[in-house]
């Protein structure tokens, strides 16, 4: 599945009328206009809470311009970083979704072929698809529907030839089979794509570009070569009260830290799925909905299935955690 999305404007401080006139483009993040502390800042402005090590990848992906691949458990922010990139430079988010038996034609492009038949059959039947001499009229006809008013552009081939800034966003890598996984080299290291029948397609300005990973399979050596690392864990506590706060309207910061110090608990107990940030705000919004002032045995033994997902880790966190 694909999909393709354009990122809404932030209230960006000094931009009054949302054109993001008072942003930033990914250029500046590149020439090195702006530092860690000013990238964690604006993340923060729309609503990602970010550590200096995730801001200085970022500055230096920007400076050299590369690909930044970003591994960690699941639900921990890493489809997010990139939305929130989006948000802050402000740029196009274009999104490839990827999974088991993504190919070609979902990935980079394909040609539309009901629409080159229609043309076919049209100049046969004006009789103009003569052979001709030397079959001229077929070589005329051949170039033709082999132009863009034929191409199906598909998220690779949309963020390389998009004239407004992109943040290009390959979510879930692994889950590509290892052949489609060499579908993304050219792209990741010229940001061109190589389309036989036309030739070869480069970009006006270039992506900011993220690649997600929760290690289901080893990436190629290939892949990871072309790109930054960044691995992100699950946050300190006292960030995670700090997204609980932003994230979840109307909760207190007493109940917020409460919240953060028994997920930072639980994570402790080597259990077989710990809780992920998401399941860490879904359990609050539920708290909040039950009107929860304080975070007691109780409550916390009624309301773990929102944080855990098997029999056997709420037995153990039950065995271990006392409030
Ligand atoms: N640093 C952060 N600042 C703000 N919100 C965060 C942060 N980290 C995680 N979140 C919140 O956690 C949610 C889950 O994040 P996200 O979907 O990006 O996780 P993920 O790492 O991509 O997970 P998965 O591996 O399952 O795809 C986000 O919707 C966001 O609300
Ligand atoms: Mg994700």
């Amino acid at each position: 599945m694909t999909d393709e999305t354009r990122a809404a404007r932030p209230p960006w401080p000094g931009s009054t009328d949302g054109t993001g006139a008072g942003g930033i483009g990914a250029a500046e993040i590149g020439a090195g206009g702006i530092g860690a502390a000013e990238i964690g800042a604006r993340l923060s402005d729309v609503g990602y809470l970010a550590d200096r090590h995730i801001c200085t990848i970022l500055q230096l992906a920007g400076q050299l311009g590369k690909p930044v691949l970003v591994e960690g458990p699941a639900g921990t922010g890493k489809t997010e970083l990139a939305k929130a990139m989006a948000l802050m430079l402000p740029a196009r988010l274009i999104r490839l979704q990827c999974y088991e038996g993504l190919n070609e034609a979902k990935a980079l492009y394909e040609w539309n072929y009901s629409k080159q038949v229609l043309r076919i059959m049209a100049e046969g039947s004006d009789g103009g698809l003569g052979a001709g001499e030397g079959g001229g009229e077929w070589r005329e006809l051949e170039a033709g529907i082999f132009g863009d008013d034929f191409l199906l552009p598909r998220p690779l081939l949309n963020a390389i030839r998009s004239p407004e800034p992109v943040v290009l966003l390959i979510d879930e890598v692994d889950r590509l089979d290892v052949e489609a996984e060499a579908l993304l080299l050219e792209v990741l290291s010229d940001y061109q794509i190589s389309i036989p029948e036309i030739g070869t397609v480069r970009g006006t300005q270039r992506p900011v570009v993220f690649l997600t990973c929760n290690r289901s399979r080893d990436l190629s050596e290939a892949l990871r070569r072309r790109c930054l690392y960044l691995h992100i864990d699950y946050p300190p506590a006292e960030r995670e009260r700090e997204i609980v706060r932003r994230r979840v309207p109307g909760i207190t910061e007493h109940l917020a830290g409460q919240i953060a110090a028994a997920v930072a608990a639980l994570r402790q107990l080597g259990l077989a799925e710990p809780p992920s940030v998401s399941a860490t705000l879904q359990w609050a919004r539920t708290l909040l909905d039950l009107g929860a002032q304080d975070l007691d045995a109780g409550l916390m033994a009624e309301s773990l299935s929102e944080l855990l997902s098997s029999r056997a880790d709420i037995d153990l966190a039950r065995a271990h955690l006392k409030f």
